[in-house]
């Protein structure tokens, strides 16, 4: 989602590095961009549609020496995506680059009638705050400080005003915002500095304001708390930066890298398992009646995949759908233990989830990304995390991360299983989970026949157990790769209403390991070939073996290793991932960047 860079520097490249800034925040998914450059005579800003390659190839940037310059990344919420909509905002005076959503915009807009107003955003209303407070005569400071004390919502925001040439703040309160220190050169801040050129960072905690000036060519920086207390210190820590330039390697995109890197991600978690990192985990799960999952998107699905093995050895396991709990449309059991799980660690509607029950239930969040706002507020609370440790995934399709945390769900239920039952029982699933990443290299060898894919009308998966999660996420994965409508369905609903959509231009994707209950899905499919839809079967040779239509002209068989249920919620993942990829390619989608999405979900 929306992405910040601002920079306080000596040197004269800042509009090089801002971009470049920008270029790194590319994976969180936007629409527009837009930098900002302020010097003693000058307020200079350029705004384009479209991607930041845009924004650099327009750029006409005026002769200025500029110390502070703040530049943006823009996912649309409140505003059609148009260049005037995309930030920075300004109004000539103050200008402002913000992440988040100001809810009450509409009541403050009556605050400052006099106002011009230039766009539909929200953020505008913070720009005419500023003016406003400052035209009173108040400083920088105050006149941001009571700014952020009328805005209801959340906010990263970093603020230029042309009165104050020397100075650049930025606040946050929820959306995350760094602060990092370019050596002898001056600060860098982003909302993420982990692929910034900084020496060290610190994360501005919620309403903090960090005021940087510039004074005989040498930059400081003060910190004040909510309220205006300086902050004798902050902790500056090491940066480790990742980096991300030619890291595609060879192949043609983030997203086929990222699925093809699977293996050797679950091969990294099984050692981690062997390692007994998940002791702690199960002993928490050893006396719960009831476990609970967080997540959104594909992260949700990981879950109810945990809820299909959880609830076969362990207890009862919920999945809960944030944005439905968020608002008190369901309830959580005092002694529940609950697992968020985000790849990124700041999905908004999971973080909200976090904040309501950490402080009264058992949590263990499960990230991706160790400095993340979760990971952050876990620490704070002193609650278990665990890294899934998937490497930087860049694609906004989320692939090695999904199957990631379903190795630590499987790592969590191998322990909890060596804990309750045996021994042995947790050996032999230890083995069939080592099996895993051999069978997705072969896999991932697979080309499939899409040409039916791409004319039809309707495209439902279909899945009994484990594979009806599995059905879900390869329906995700088509809508989001290769904009198709795809739904996951269990298989035994069909009869009960979407057999009505079958017809000549249908085609399901029936996924059907041989291992359990395949003669009930494959009654489901020969109901469809019976009404004249088309059908891929992705089984294997056990269910093959029992599969009565093999030579339909409606169905092609797509067969899988043989694999039983912990396996094959890596090898069905992987097969509907591989699908949605090859059709994806031949629609010609923007696969590591699909229209309308983001990364990182950072509104509710
Ligand atoms: O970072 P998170 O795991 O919290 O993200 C949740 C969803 O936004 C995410 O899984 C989304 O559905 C992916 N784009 C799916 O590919």
């Amino acid at each position: 989602m929306c992405g910040i860079v601002a920079i306080a520097s000596k040197q004269n490249d800042i509009a090089d590095l801002l971009l470049d800034g920008l270029t790194n925040l590319e994976y969180r998914g936007y629409d527009s961009a837009g930098i900002a450059l302020l010097s003693e005579q000058q307020l200079w800003r350029q705004r384009c549609i479209g991607s930041v390659k845009n924004l650099r190839d327009k750029l006409q940037l005026p002769k200025m020496n500029a110390h502070f310059g703040i530049a943006h990344t823009r996912w649309a919420v409140r505003g059609g995506i148009t260049e005037a909509n995309a930030h920075p905002q300004s109004d000539g005076k103050t200008v402002v680059v913000h992440n988040g959503i100001i809810e009450n915009t509409n009541d403050l807009m009556k605050c400052i009638p006099d106002a011009i107003w230039e766009s539909q955003t929200d953020t505008e209303i913070v720009v005419h705050l500023i003016s406003h407070f400052v035209n009173k005569g108040q400083s920088f400071y105050e006149a941001t400080r009571n700014t952020i004390k009328m805005l209801v919502g959340t906010f990263a925001l970093v603020i230029l005003h042309k009165n104050f040439p020397n100075v650049m703040i930025a606040t946050r309160k929820v959306n995350p915002l760094s602060i990092g220190k370019m050596h002898n050169i001056g600060f860098f801040i982003s909302s993420d500095v982990s692929m910034a050129p900084v020496d060290s960072f610190v994360d501005l905690a919620d309403n903090e304001i960090c005021m940087i000036s510039h004074c005989d060519n040498e930059f400081s920086v003060k910190f004040f708390d909510s309220e205006d207390k300086e902050l004798p210190y902050k902790i500056w820590r090491k940066a480790n930066k990742i980096t991300t330039s030619s890291s595609k390697g060879d192949f043609a995109d983030f997203t086929l890298k990222e699925i093809n890197e699977q293996p050797n991600v679950i091969q990294k978690c099984i050692e981690t398992l062997d390692n007994g990192d998940y002791k702690h985990v199960s002993e928490m799960m050893k006396n719960k009646d009831f476990i609970n999952f967080f997540g959104c998107g594909s992260s949700r699905y990981a879950g109810l995949i945990g809820k299909y093995l959880y609830e076969k050895f362990i207890c009862f396991t919920n999945v809960t759908i944030p944005s439905e709990f968020n608002y008190g449309y369901m309830r959580n059991p005092n002694e529940s233990l609950n697992f968020c799980l985000s790849q990124s660690g700041e999905t908004l509607d999971t973080l909200r989830s976090l904040e309501f029950i950490i402080d009264s239930r058992d949590v263990v969040v499960i990230t991706n990304v160790a400095n993340s706002t979760m990971s952050k507020l876990a620490i704070e609370h002193s609650k278990p995390i665990i890294d899934i440790c998937a490497g930087q995934e860049l694609s906004v399709v989320s692939t090695k991360a999904f199957t990631a945390q379903l190795a630590v769900i499987v790592s969590m239920l191998i322990e909890f299983v060596r804990l309750s039952y045996s021994e042995s029982e947790a050996e032999y699933l230890r083995d069939k989970f080592g099996e895993v990443p051999k069978m997705l290299k072969n896999v991932l060898q697979m080309n499939f026949d899409v040409q039916w894919l791409l004319e039809s009308s309707t495209i439902l998966f279909l899945g009994r157990g484990i594979c009806y999660p599995i059905a879900l996420e390869g329906a995700l994965k088509l809508k989001e790769a290769a904009y198709l409508h795809a739904e996951g369905l269990p298989a035994g609903e069909m009869k009960h209403g979407p057999l009505a959509l079958i017809d000549e231009q249908s085609v399901c994707i029936a996924l059907a390991p041989g291992y359990d209950n395949f003669e009930k899905i494959a009654s489901n499919v020969y109901e469809v070939i019976a009404r004249k839809g088309k059908v891929m079967l992705f089984t294997d040779e056990v269910g093959l073996s029992q599969f009565a239509e093999s030579n339909s002209d409606l169905v092609k068989v797509i067969t899988l290793p043989n694999c039983m249920d912990v396996q094959v919620a890596f090898v069905y993942s992987v097969a509907v991932q591989l699908l949605a990829y090859q059709v994806a390619k031949s629609r010609g989608t923007n696969i590591d960047r699909p229209r309308n999405l983001a990364k990182s979900v950072t509104v509710e």
